[in-house]
Order: structure tokens, then sequence, then C-alpha cells
């Protein structure tokens, strides 16, 4: 039996990268996924990929860091077994590099759009008899990163909400646990770079890739099927737990 099936998730972000492979794998193993993304073009075509794949989903043009915007998404959906807050922008630089604009923009996506998933999904799911929620924090939660200032702030946050989550919510059946990917090989990874190092893009590419001691970068689908693992029914067992999945980065890098 698929280990999805009968199951309802939400991906938000699922329109790219690492939130595409894990609606995908989800989908794959019986899932019916709502992709929920700012950018409604990138979430139908993943969409268009699942359903064409013999499987089922939805997209929802949503911006996470609008409540109103998002209650009204998770209301439409109904049950949700599964939520993966996975949206996320990235920022480059130091803390007197970041504005307040910068703050506010990565805090308003990266936290309060966890935040607001969270307040709008964790009601339906206690009236449902429970769920699991995966939060996708970083290696930049735990770990004192060059230039991610703004980012590693975010990040942190992620992890504690994801904790307190788990915290409030076992006796109803809600697990919740967050993973701290290094560097995945995505359209965020090749935007951030090619935004703040042009000309050197192809030197950054390698010197982000070797800064895990495995050598190179995760692929999305290689993060996707941890997630699969920690939001299926033989991970019941696991709650207020952050995984990292990092090629060493955050215990070999010596
Ligand atoms: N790629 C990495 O190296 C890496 C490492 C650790 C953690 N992460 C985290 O994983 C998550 C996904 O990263 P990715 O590399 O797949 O990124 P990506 O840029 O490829 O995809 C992010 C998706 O989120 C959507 N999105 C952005 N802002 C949104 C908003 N306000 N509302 C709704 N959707 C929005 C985008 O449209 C896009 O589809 C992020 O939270 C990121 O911080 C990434």
């Amino acid at each position: 039996m698929a280990k999805l099936e009968n199951k309802v998730a939400i991906v938000t972000g699922g329109g790219s990268g690492i939130g595409r492979a894990i609606a995908e794998i989800f989908a794959q193993e019986g899932a019916y996924v709502h992709i929920v993304d700012l950018n409604a073009d990138m979430a139908q075509s993943v969409v268009d990929g699942i359903i064409s794949a013999g499987g089922t989903a939805k997209s929802h043009a949503c911006n996470v860091a609008e409540q109103t915007d998002v209650l009204r998404v998770v209301k439409s959906i109904g049950r949700v077994d599964i939520l993966v807050n996975n949206a996320g922008i990235a920022h480059v630089g130091n803390l007197e590099k970041c504005s307040p604009e910068d703050f506010e923009r990565v805090f308003n996506v990266n936290v309060k759009g966890a935040y607001n998933a969270l307040f709008a999904v964790v009601p339906v799911m206690k009236a449902n008899g429970g769920g699991a929620i995966l939060n996708l924090a970083s290696i930049a939660s735990v770990v004192g990163i060059s230039d991610r200032f703004a980012y590693s702030m975010s990040k942190g946050a992620v992890y504690a909400m994801s904790m307190s989550v788990a915290r409030d919510y076992i006796a109803d059946n809600i697990r919740s646990n967050s993973i701290s990917p290094a560097r995945v090989h995505t359209p965020f990874v090749d935007g951030f770079i090619a935004k703040n190092y042009p000309g050197q893009e192809e030197e950054m590419f390698e010197k982000l890739s070797k800064s895990q001691p495995i050598g190179r970068m995760a692929k999305p689908e290689e993060i996707a099927k941890l997630a699969l693992f920690l939001c299926g029914d033989d991970a019941g067992f696991i709650t207020g737990n952050d995984y990292p999945i990092d090629g060493g980065f955050i215990k070999l890098n010596n």
C-alpha cells in the first residue's frame, strides 16, 4: 500500500525546489497534495505534472505572509492530515548589510508565513484527531554561517516554533518535527548566487558544494524522501525533533 494513501497534504512553496520534490513524492505515495505558493504558474505546472503521472493535486495562489490569505485557502481545503511548512526566501549579508526592509521581508515569509500556516492548520488537525507537521529549518538554525544574519534568525525561529507546537499539541495526536538541510541544489541557491555573486557563479557553486564534507549539494529528492518518512505513519513515534540532512556539515566540518 502507498505510504500516504487517503492523506490530505499541504505543501507551502511547492511550486519549486524542495517543496516541489516533496509534493511529487507525496502524490506518488497516494496523498492528495495541495500546493500553496505565491507563484501560481509554477504551482500549477507541478500540479499538471502530478496529475499526468496519475496523482491528485491542486494549486492555490497564496502569499503565506498574509494571514487572511492563508486562512482562506486552508478553509477551502477542509481536512488536512499533513502540513509541510516549506515556503521560504533567502537573504545574504551580515547584520550591517541587513536593512529593516530586508529583515521584515525575510521575517514575514520565513517566520510569519510558517506561523500563519500553523495557525490555520493546527485547529483543523485537532478537530480531525491529529496530523503530522514538518517545518523546513536549516543548518543555519543551529550553526553560525557567515553572511546569513536575517536568514539564520528566521530559521532559528522555525526550529523553535516546531518544538513549541510539538510540545503543546502532543495530546491532540499532532506530531511536529523540522528538518535542517545544508545546501540543496534548487532555484533558491542558483538565485542567490546569481544575485549576490555576479560573474563568480561557477566558483561560488563549487565553494558552496565543497562546504558539505561529502563534497556536493543535496538533491531535492533526497530531502523529499526524509520528509516522506517523517510525515508518514512509520514515523508515528517521532515528534519534537530536528533532523539535519547535511552531508556532514554540522558534525564533520573540522
Ligand atoms: N536550497 C537550500 O539550500 C536550502 C537549505 C536549507 C533550507 N532550505 C529551505 O527550504 C525551503 C525551500 O527552499 P528551496 O531551495 O526549495 O526554494 P525555492 O526558491 O526553489 O522555492 C521556494 C518556493 O516558495 C515559494 N514562495 C516564496 N515566497 C512565498 C510566499 N510569500 N508565499 C508562498 N510561497 C512563497 C516560491 O514561489 C517557490 O515556489 C525554504 O524554506 C528554504 O529556506 C533550503
